[in-house]
């Protein structure tokens, strides 16, 4: 399948269609913003005194082992093109033993022909799979009812809800009403019945907000940090509005960058469990975002051609930063991801 084909089909025109082309074909990345992941250098240990092979990258999420500390981030669904995208990385994590987040599940609560493109049980029955809606929804008729039908749907272990509050200014068609989310929030964390997390994505979340929303009952946090797919950037490309369009330049440089969102949510919470994203580029970056308090790292649309065109390239992209991430831990002396979460050796340059 070409990657023109990969992404049209019926629901070509829908808005998740637009936004999987927009991220494969323009510059989409925040400009003048980065992760923070620059600014440390692991110190190598000449003398690791491990067996590289025998290195242990296992890890668990939501009740469910992992073969790697990595999840992919919630991106695509919603129209055939998108499905088959979810069917691919669902085959790959599978393969590869990640965690996988779904796409806003949304359109599938509101119309039931799209649920097929969110089902991907079938090609990954054993690793965590994460529905994902906007938090937003809550003040737009969502209730534990629909959230829980997306569970459903996607015969997800949990739910993740995002926070994509200037997305939504930067849509034509956005939902801005961010207002009494919290309450909302801590009642479906009562009511649902599988862990409720929380995302950004790409501003990233940060020590205060991560505090609030663990009080409120969220299970994990997904920094989903800024300095790499910035949705002012994306919606840039998409609105027809010259005002929403302007400002949307002057905002590719916002953001918490990732590496400060991680530091700072760890600080906050010893224990939640948390994962680092936003802008990882390869294997070295997902050590870093673990090293720097981490559970799982996070990694969008760096998978996202690969998925286009085929599971298989899905899945070599994973085994690839699968090696990077254990090359670091075997430079630094690592033998599992508790020891990699614990290292002295990640130093501030
Ligand atoms: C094509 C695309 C679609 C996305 N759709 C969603 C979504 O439906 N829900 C969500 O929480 N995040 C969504 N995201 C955001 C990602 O989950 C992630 O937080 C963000 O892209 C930053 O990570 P990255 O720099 O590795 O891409 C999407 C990202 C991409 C690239």
């Amino acid at each position: 399948m070409t990657r023109e084909q990969g992404i049209s089909g019926p629901s070509t025109g829908d808005r998740k269609s637009e936004h999987v082309r927009l991220c494969l074909e323009e510059e989409v990345a925040g400009v003048g913003v980065t992760t923070g992941f620059e600014r440390y250098v692991f110190r190598h240990n000449a003398l690791p005194e491990l067996n590289f092979d025998a290195i242990d990258l296992s890890a668990e999420f939501v009740g469910r082992a992992l073969q790697a500390p990595l999840l992919i981030s919630s991106m695509t669904g919603g129209s055939a093109g998108t499905g088959r995208i979810n069917e691919r990385l669902a085959e790959a994590a599978q393969l590869r033993g990640w965690a996988m987040g779904l796409g806003s599940v949304r359109a599938a609560v509101e119309r039931e022909d799209l649920a097929e493109t969110f089902k991907v049980r079938h090609k990954a029955p054993d690793i965590p799979v994460i529905a994902n809606l906007g938090a937003v929804q809550l003040n737009y008729g969502f209730g534990t009812d629909e959230c829980r039908r997306a569970v459903e749907i996607a015969e997800a272990d949990a739910l993740v809800l995002h926070l994509n509050s200037l997305q939504e200014v930067f849509q034509p068609e956005g939902n801005t009403n961010f207002a009494d989310l919290l309450p909302k929030i801590k009642r479906l964390c009562l009511e649902l019945g599988v862990p409720v997390g929380i995302k950004e994505v790409g501003w990233g979340i940060d020590g205060e907000t991560a505090l609030r929303l663990a009080e409120a009952g969220i299970a994990f946090i997904d920094a989903a940090g800024a300095g790499g797919t910035s949705w002012s950037q994306v919606e840039k490309f998409r609105s027809s509005d010259r005002m929403r369009r302007t400002a949307a330049e002057a905002f590719a440089s916002w953001g918490t960058g990732t590496a400060d969102c991680i530091t700072e949510i760890r600080a906050a919470l010893p224990d939640l469990p948390l994962i680092g994203s936003g802008g990882l580029k390869n294997g070295v970056d997902a050590a870093k975002a673990i090293a720097l308090g981490a559970d799982l790292a996070g990694v969008g649309r760096a998978l996202l051609g690969p998925a286009v065109d085929s599971a298989e390239r899905a899945a070599s992209a994973m085994e690839q930063a699968e090696f990077e991430l254990r090359t670091v831990m075997f430079g630094i002396g690592a033998g599992s991801v508790a020891e990699l979460k614990a290292t002295k050796r990640l130093i501030r340059r």
